[in-house]
């Protein structure tokens, strides 16, 4: 069964639910417009990215309702600005070639140092490749990971194109770290995540966490070498993050939330 559908009177095949789906579940088929992979229903996890992406309303995902989506215009961003990140913010898989500055990444660290910590520990501290071709390197080792694990199958022509799978092109990757003795440094650490996240998407920046890079950095030596940590220091959460190449016109649906009231 198919888990999509293009209109083809719509579609601009401008590639943007191809870029955007976690997955990769679409690839450029004839005249360059998207066609789905083989197993895509069973595949899909329903973020609504394809759906949310398409500038021209030209996908529609059979596994989600369209009138559940939101209109991401209609969210009244001045009269809650907070809300509206939580809202509008999207795991960005598509980057523009256009780095963040130094300037920038110091502003938004300023802000995240407030973050609250356990008992006040301030034990976290950061990586940031600045220069994008060190993110590069990260990711090309992180792809040897990959490889070995998820797609033993493939060969040097299936990655020749320089799909990047971990850091999905993203010029900047934020490392949060902190001492493996502490114990409260993973909790730490996502939370100054969020804090960064949302900071930069009110920046208009794009972030994605970076859960597959956080899994290669612990099972393939050579990427825990190369970020060449202090000793007693670990890895415990990342992001991409750069300017964002497409615009999300949608917010997609999520469930309700489950509340327990007492
Ligand atoms: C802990 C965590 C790890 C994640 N790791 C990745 C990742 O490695 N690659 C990726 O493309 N998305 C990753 N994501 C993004 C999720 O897939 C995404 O948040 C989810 O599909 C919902 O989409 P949205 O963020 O656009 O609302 C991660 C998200 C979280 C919370
Ligand atoms: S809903 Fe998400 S995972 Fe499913 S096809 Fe669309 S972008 Fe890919």
């Amino acid at each position: 069964m198919t888990l999509a559908t293009i209109d083809h009177e719509l579609c601009d095949r401008e590639g943007a639910c191809i870029d955007a789906c976690p997955r990769m579940l679409f690839l450029r088929g004839k005249d360059s417009f998207p066609v789905e992979r083989a197993d895509a229903q069973s595949l899909c996890i329903q973020c609504g990215q394809c759906v949310a992406v398409c500038a021209k309303g030209a996908l529609t995902n059979h596994l989600m309702e369209g009138k559940e989506f939101l209109e991401k215009a209609d969210l009244n961003r001045g009269a809650d600005p907070l809300a509206w990140v939580m809202k509008a913010r999207r795991s960005v898989r598509a980057y523009r070639h256009r780095p963040v500055d130094k300037a920038v990444f110091r502003e938004l660290f300023d802000v995240v140092r407030y973050a609250p910590t356990g008992s006040n520990t301030q034990k976290l501290w950061w990586i940031v490749t600045l220069e994008p071709e060190n993110t590069r390197i990260l990711a090309r080792l992180g792809l040897e990971w990959m490889r070995r694990t998820y797609y033993p199958d493939s060969t040097d022509e299936d990655w020749a194109g320089g799909a990047d799978p971990v850091l999905r092109g993203a010029p900047h990757v934020v490392l949060c770290c902190a001492p493996e003795d502490y114990a409260g440094a993973k909790t730490d650490a996502v939370i100054a995540l969020t804090h960064l996240d949302l900071l930069a998407v009110s920046r208009g920046l794009g972030t994605c966490w970076a859960g597959v890079f956080l899994k290669a950095v612990g099972g393939w030596p050579p990427l825990a070498e190369a970020l060449s940590l202090p000793p007693g220091q670990k890895v415990y959460g990342g992001l991409m993050l750069g300017y964002p190449r497409y615009d999300f016109r949608l917010v997609p649906p999520r469930k309700p939330v489950a509340v327990d009231w007492r």
